[in-house]
């Protein structure tokens, strides 16, 4: 399975900020956004990834990023000129997807959960369908909302509905079978003239192939695209991080667990940021791990 990470869009509910600069280079307390579903795909054992963006913001991806071997992977990178919707990434990677499975990580979500990990394995081992991930919030509005019958089976999938089926949003994650480019390229755009990843959804949902994993409570589900989500993101990160000392979004330290780097490689990058509390603590997990913890889950 390969993955795209997509970064494009305008970011227009966080202008002024995002007039300088991409949305997803912005800080969630000590890393960039793009660092956090980074972490997520490496978590799902994915090596190769493309990296969907603007024109104008390529080269600021490709100077924080690199070719992906500090990670362990191979990073790809590819333009959308206009933000014509999520599901139009598919249209772009498609030669480069060549018929294979692929997942979707939107570059300005974060998940943390515990658990998360078997959750993302599973999900790539699935050969036939699609899988997404539905958390429940408090305005499902803003988002794809996923509704269910008495048995749990999922019946409707909606892109922002000004009436809710129910509280369950569609995060910006998902897994595809090798299909899927097919199937996005034979979507029409929507009213507001984008292809949309719901309607891409619904082809699943209506052929009782769309596999839904619930995020319960507990898990943290962000997506940092307005003033006051970025504000809580970065809290939500710091609280963490100092409480537990446990790194949140490091894709450097699920390179490792996932055995994508060496333990010599981790102790490298620890040293390189050595001034900051992120390379301190690589460093701590360089020199003190053992064996694989059972409990590593993010
Ligand atoms: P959105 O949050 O829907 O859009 P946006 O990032 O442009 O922000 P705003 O609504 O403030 O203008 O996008 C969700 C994610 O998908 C985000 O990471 C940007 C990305 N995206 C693209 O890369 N290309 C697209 O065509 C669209 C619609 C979104």
């Amino acid at each position: 399975m390969k993955a795209i990470l997509l970064s494009g869009g305008s970011g227009t509910r966080l202008h002024p900020i995002t007039l300088g600069v991409s949305k997803q280079l912005l800080p969630v307390y000590d890393k960039p956004m793009i660092y956090y579903p980074l972490t997520t795909l490496i978590l799902s054992g994915i090596r190769e990834i493309m990296i969907i963006t603007t024109p104008h913001d390529l080269p600021q991806f490709q100077r924080l990023l690199g070719d992906g071997s500090q990670f362990g992977v191979e990073f790809t990178y590819r333009q959308q000129p206009s933000p014509d919707g999520i599901a139009q990434a598919f249209l772009i990677a498609a030669d480069w997807l060549n018929g294979s499975s692929c997942a979707l990580a939107l570059g300005d979500n974060l998940i943390f959960a515990d658990g998360l990990s078997t959750k993302l394995q599973e999900a790539r081992q699935r050969d036939y369908g699609a899988t997404v991930f539905a958390y429940q919030v408090r305005d499902p509005e803003r988002y794809g909302v996923i509704s269910f019958d008495d048995n749990g089976r999922a019946l409707t999938i909606e892109e922002k509905p000004e009436i809710p089926q129910s509280n369950w949003a569609v995060t910006g994650l998902y897994f595809y079978d090798r299909r899927v480019c097919e199937i996005a390229a034979n979507l029409r755009p929507s009213d507001r003239g984008e292809l949309e990843i719901t309607d891409l959804n619904r082809v699943y949902l209506e052929e009782n192939s769309l596999h839904v994993s619930l995020l319960g409570r507990g898990c943290a589900w962000l997506d940092a695209g307005l003033p006051d989500s970025l504000m809580q993101a970065g809290t939500f990160v710091q609280a963490i991080q100092s409480r537990q000392g446990m790194l949140v979004g490091s894709p450097t330290e699920a390179a490792f667990r996932m055995g994508f780097i060496s333990l010599e490689e981790l102790y490298a990058r620890g040293k390189s940021m050595i001034k900051t509390d992120l390379g301190k603590m690589l460093l701590h997990l360089a020199e003190n791990y053992e064996t694989p913890s059972a409990s590593y889950s993010q």
